[in-house]
């Protein structure tokens, strides 16, 4: 893009030189905003217990972003150097429009391109157009192996074989690594994590066992209810040789290749290792709203802007002042922490 930045309003003359000279994101602690992750819709056919309301109030049609407002945010976010992009949900095959969007993604030069799906509705036919449009890679959530307590955890009735068919054809059509994501709950999928660790092995997938955070809607999340990464660690070492990853800096798993095979597994430390020192991500919802840190409540609307005739450079100016405000990162270690207000399904996974 080759208009010039703006002048800097809201930021304050201490900030680093690089935040006002360069086509660049920065926050306030001096971490640059590399990654976009961004919900197409809220909506979603399951009601997982770690994260939706059985009975979810959906934001309203006409406050949803329309494909090409899509379009123009990701463009004018790419000028300020985001490079990796994931489209989240919600489950974003129900984004009515995902498929041309993927296809209009696909030519604006990203490093990397991945989407978050719950699995239950990807179709081959699906995968391999995604694919040809340059999709890179897609993430699966799968939270058990286990058939009934499939539809307790998403607290709908998909069969779990679809959902692992749809994780073999992601592979098979090159979309990989194929991510599987599982959040590991106390009492409830914890018996699993040797399984989990199998599954990888079998299916030649990343494995990746999440600590459940507190984003739940019904509010029961505890500290109890967490199996930590060390944890899950341990049990799977009984078992499986595993061989430590060199992760990149902004990794959010920190993963382990197999001495016996293919895959890999990976844990997601959130809460008992927080990883926000490195943190190089920014979120968008599904109507405009941007929210610096999962865990932070402070947000910003970009749709005022959008429908008011704002100009690229309007746009630019407000995610550079919005990602200024990113906090440090989350307290979930404190007394005083207070969970967010929404959940991952709203923010965007
Ligand atoms: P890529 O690097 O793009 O592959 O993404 P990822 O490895 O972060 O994977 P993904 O987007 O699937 O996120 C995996 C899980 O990590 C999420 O489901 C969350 O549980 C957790 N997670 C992702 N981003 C954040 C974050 O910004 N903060 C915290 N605390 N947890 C996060
Ligand atoms: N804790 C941890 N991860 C969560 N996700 C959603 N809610 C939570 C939570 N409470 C993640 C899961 C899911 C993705 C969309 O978001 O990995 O697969
Ligand atoms: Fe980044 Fe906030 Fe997540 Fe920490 S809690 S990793 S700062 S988004």
């Amino acid at each position: 893009m080759s208009t010039p930045l703006p002048i800097l309003k809201n930021i304050p003359p201490n900030a680093p030189s690089a935040a006002r000279t360069e086509h660049a994101l920065f926050d306030s602690h001096g971490r640059q905003i590399r990654d976009l992750r961004l919900s197409v819709t809220d909506r979603c056919n399951f009601r997982c217990i770690y994260c939706m309301a059985p009975d979810v109030k959906y934001i309203p049609k006409m406050k949803l972003l329309r494909l090409d407002e899509f379009i123009r945010v990701i463009d004018i976010a790419m000028s300020l150097g985001i490079n990796k992009l994931r489209i989240t949900g919600g489950e974003p095959t129900l984004y009515p429009h995902l498929d041309t969007l993927l296809q209009e993604i696909g030519k604006m030069g990203l490093k990397d391109i991945a989407l978050t799906t719950n699995g239950s509705r990807v179709r081959k036919q699906w995968a391999e157009r995604w694919k040809e449009y340059g999709l890179n890679r897609v993430t699966v959530s799968l939270d058990t192996l286990q058939p009934q307590r499939k539809d307790a955890i998403t607290r709908s009735h998909t069969s779990i074989v679809s959902v692992i068919e749809a994780i073999d054809t992601l592979r098979d059509v090159g979309l990989e690594p194929v991510k599987v994501n599982a959040v590991v709950m106390r009492g409830v999928n914890d018996d699993e994590i040797i399984d989990f660790a199998d599954f990888a092995l079998e299916h030649e997938i990343d494995m990746r066992l999440i600590e459940f955070m507190p984003l739940d809607a019904g509010r029961r999340w505890e500290k109890r209810h967490v199996v930590t990464a060390e944890e899950m660690l341990t049990q799977i070492r009984t078992k499986h040789e595993l061989i430590a990853e060199e992760d990149p800096k902004a990794s959010t798993s920190i993963n382990y290749r197999f001495n016996s095979g293919n895959g890999r597994i990976g844990f997601i430390a959130s809460v008992s290792k927080a990883f926000c020192g490195s943190c190089d991500r920014m979120r968008m919802m599904a109507d405009g709203t941007v929210r610096p840190c999962l865990f932070s409540d402070e947000e910003w609307s970009i749709l005022p802007l959008l429908r008011g005739g704002a100009t690229d450079d309007d746009l630019r100016q407000f995610f550079i002042d919005a990602m200024w405000t990113k906090s440090a990162g989350h307290k979930m270690d404190r007394d005083d922490f207070e969970r967010p207000n929404k959940t991952m399904s709203t923010i965007g996974g």
